[in-house]
């Protein structure tokens, strides 16, 4: 091709089916703008109804078309220069977006803007380059120009210029030279921790899927032979304990007990014929060494699933096994917790094996069915992220969460409150669906907003018991935000808000509602200015009683 300026696109487009017509780049009615996209418009509804009341003929079913259509309309509305059209489009958008804009009214410009997915300018010798990661121009320049939330850029082969999107003044950038900015280079461009660590997500579920089955299927014949086993953890890894409770009774026909390792000591009465099954991302958490240190005092066997290769439980107990999740920076657990708790699926499986309840061919279709939650994990944040984005920013006065599930979306519940309340320090709770009208549902009112987590339809008993709990808050007066499936017919109009996830089995669901819950407190944390990766009072690790 030849031209002294272009844009491209790596992905197909989030919205609608793998098709030409979808993938990037999208044009206005006259093929006059062009426009590459990261993120979502969650009103983009709104704005192609109303766009196409005014003349605009959309060829895709994508978010993304109606950026190039909105700037075509304001140019028709008389916008002046192209940037003013640029700059009066984009304050209408909602949702996230990293993108980049070029048209024939502006040659050998490309105008780009960020709204929470990354964006970095590369600065070259003849030539100047716009990418989500350093990566794209890295072996062009090392020289960036980060643009921040709420910054566009103007740029050319020449040179480029930052701007605010509210006040169009200009901003001052320093230019960041690659090599010395290691902290930023390994945030990948995301402007936390937290938000990276969530995207990793689908590839350390990956990771998870390559830890031999021979590992696994050690901690589940330890298991076997024992008298109790328990499963133990503390804060996250406690309730990703208590997830793997539920697999473990479903898959591998055992009742084994989370226990909170702070508990551990005074609780379990635990011998030479038992066993306990520690989780921790660091590996050096004083409660759960404590426990583990209980446990083998007492006789007892020991496995732990960690994250931190040479930790001291690592080398604490009888039978570790690395989750390979990577460093995960932010002290607010993500995908090391998305990722113990896969593994205890997947070991879970290995159990049912063990005692005869599942055949081999039904655990390699179970491991096949999570493989693929990698890709609807990349579904959730490529594709819901924008309305998770929106429902933060609208709700952030909202000081009281109550989170509800049931089954093994109870713990999951349990987990997102948890989230919640580490990184924007409002006060969030968890709770099972059918605790509620035990005594907590005389707190609903205006001031309690209450997250209804929805099994997948396919659950039918546990969707119509959690439906009731949902229509139980509303009929207080309570409002209720419902994370609920794709598909989930059966719940349409029972919220006062919904987020929808893409339609997944029942044994994916519940992971994608940690998602949904970790963007949700994510966002209004970052809405709420708080400390995201490093919040008050909180360590990466407590390692102190
Ligand atoms: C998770 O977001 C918390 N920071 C905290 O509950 C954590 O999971 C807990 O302290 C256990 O840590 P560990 O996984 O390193 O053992």
């Amino acid at each position: 091709m030849k031209g002294l300026v272009g844009i491209a696109h790596t992905r197909w487009a989030t919205h609608g089916g793998v098709t030409r017509e979808n993938a990037h780049p999208h044009s206005d009615n006259n093929g006059r703008i062009a426009v590459v996209h990261n993120g979502i418009i969650s009103n983009y509804r709104d704005l192609r109804e109303r766009l196409e009341r005014a003349g605009a003929i959309f060829r895709s079913e994508t978010d993304t078309e109606v950026i190039a259509h909105l700037i075509a309309h304001r140019l028709a509305q008389g916008a002046g220069e192209f940037e003013e059209a640029f700059v009066a489009a984009l304050r209408e958008l909602e949702g996230t977006f990293a993108l980049a804009v070029i048209s024939v009214d502006a040659p050998g410009v490309i105008f780009c803007c960020k709204r929470e997915s990354p964006l970095i300018i590369g600065l070259g010798d003849d030539a100047n380059y716009v990418g989500s990661d350093f990566n794209a121009f890295i072996e062009y320049t090392r020289q960036a120009v980060i643009l921040e939330d709420g910054e566009y850029a103007v740029v050319t082969r020449q040179g480029y210029a930052v701007k605010n999107l509210r006040t169009e003044e200009s901003v001052p950038k320093e230019v960041t030279e690659i090599e010395w900015d290691v902290e930023m280079a390994r945030r990948g461009g995301y402007p936390h921790y937290m938000l990276k660590e969530i995207y990793d997500q689908p590839a350390t579920v990956q990771a998870v899927l390559r830890i031999p089955r021979s590992d696994l299927a050690g901690v589940a014949r330890m298991i076997l032979g024992s008298r109790h086993a328990f499963l133990g953890g503390v804060g996250t890894t406690y309730y990703v304990a208590a997830m793997g409770q539920y697999f473990f009774g479903q898959f591998g026909g055992r009742y084994l007990p989370a226990v909170s390792t702070d508990e551990f000591p005074h609780l379990a009465d635990v011998g030479p014929e038992d066993c306990l099954v520690a989780i921790s991302q660091s590996g050096e958490t004083y409660d759960t060494l404590t426990a583990v240190r209980h446990a083998k005092s007492r006789g007892a066997k020991t496995a732990a699933i960690v994250n931190v290769m040479g930790s001291s439980l690592v080398r604490a107990v009888d039978l570790p096994i690395l989750q390979g999740s990577g460093p995960e920076i932010c002290v607010i657990s993500t995908k090391a917790a998305m990722s113990q708790a896969v593994l205890l699926l997947l070991a879970s499986l290995e159990l049912g094996k063990l005692n005869g309840r599942l055949e081999e061919a039904e655990i390699l279709r179970l491991r096949d069915e999570v493989d693929s939650l990698s890709d609807r994990i990349s579904e959730t944040l490529n594709e819901r992220s924008g309305f998770l984005h929106t429902a933060a920013r609208q709700h952030q006065q909202m000081k009281n969460w109550l989170y509800l599930g049931r089954g093994v979306y109870y713990p999951a519940a349990l987990e997102c409150a948890l989230k919640m309340k580490e990184v924007t320090y409002l006060h969030a709770e968890g709770m099972s669906a059918g605790f509620l009208k035990h005594g907590t549902i005389s707190l609903i009112d205006e001031n309690m907003y209450t997250i209804v987590l929805m099994p997948s339809p396919g659950e039918k008993e546990l969707h119509s018991l959690t439906r009731s709990s949902a229509e139980e808050v509303r009929a207080r007066g309570g409002f209720v935000l419902g994370f609920r499936f794709e598909g989930d017919d059966a719940s349409k109009g029972l919220f006062s808000e919904e987020i929808v996830l893409p339609r997944v089995s029942s044994l994916l669901a519940p992971f994608l509602h940690l998602v949904a819950g970790q963007l949700l407190a994510y966002f209004l944390a970052v809405a709420l200015k708080r400390d995201v990766d490093r919040p008050r009072a909180l360590a990466k690790s407590v390692t102190v009683a």
